[in-house]
């Protein structure tokens, strides 16, 4: 299964999104929750400018990436469903930390990443359930992810990668990002950025 279309079922924002939770336990957006990340993952795959892919295994989902051109349409996507977003987030609205941390994320989108001359382009998330992991399906998300950049005429694009993820940065470095600068999206929490310079065969 290799599905790539631009409206998916619910059903498979919500794998995603649960892979999310399940495999990057320390990052800020899993403390937001199933139900926000169900919502963004929706938002992403609807936008023309990103990209959602996913891997199946018998109609499973077992591994997906996301990447996009700028965060800038999909915040819009998520507050033209005012409904949604309040539902999917009240869980947080009365949590001063998570208040915070989303703020953290709207300052560094609009005010500091815009700053910095890295690409644009950016890959978002990308997850493989760990009893896929090793096989392959995340060098296939990845490969793909690049042909989506690559056709929309990108010549590179960004990761930001939390700094405890140990086995996504050997990831990432095996398929020939290049670490190039630490920063803190979240106060206290380090990241690297890395970039992928795109090949005329991508
Ligand atoms: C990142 C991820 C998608 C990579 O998929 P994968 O199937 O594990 O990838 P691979 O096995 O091809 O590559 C991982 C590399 O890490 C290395 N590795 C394995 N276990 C490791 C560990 N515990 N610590 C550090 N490196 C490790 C392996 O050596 C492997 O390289 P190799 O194939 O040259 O031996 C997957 O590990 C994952 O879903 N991680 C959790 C979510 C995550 O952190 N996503 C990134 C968010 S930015």
């Amino acid at each position: 299964m290799d599905m790539t279309s631009g409206n998916l079922e619910m059903g498979t924002y919500q794998a995603a999104a649960r892979l999310h939770c399940d495999l990057i336990t320390e990052g800020f957006l899993t403390t937001l929750g199933v139900p926000f990340l169900t919502l963004l993952y929706r938002s992403i795959d609807q936008d023309s400018d990103s990209a959602f892919l996913v891997e199946g295994v018998d109609g499973e989902v077992v591994g997906f990436v996301t990447g996009t051109s700028g965060m800038g349409r999909i915040y819009s996507r998520l507050l033209l469903q005012p409904h949604r977003l309040l539902f999917a987030l009240k869980g947080c609205l009365f949590s001063p930390l998570k208040i915070y941390g989303i703020l953290e994320i709207l300052m560094f989108s609009i005010i500091k990443k815009n700053s910095m001359q890295l690409p644009s382009e950016e890959l978002l998330s990308i997850v493989v359930r760990r009893d896929f992991q090793g096989n392959g399906f995340a060098e296939k998300l990845f490969g793909s992810l690049c042909a989506h950049f690559a056709s929309k005429g990108a010549q590179s694009f960004k990761i930001i990668v939390g700094n405890d993820l140990d086995r996504a940065h050997a990831f990432y470095k095996k398929m020939g990002c290049i670490p190039c600068i630490e920063l803190q999206v979240h106060r206290g929490n380090n990241s690297i950025v890395y970039i992928k310079h795109l090949k005329a065969s991508d």
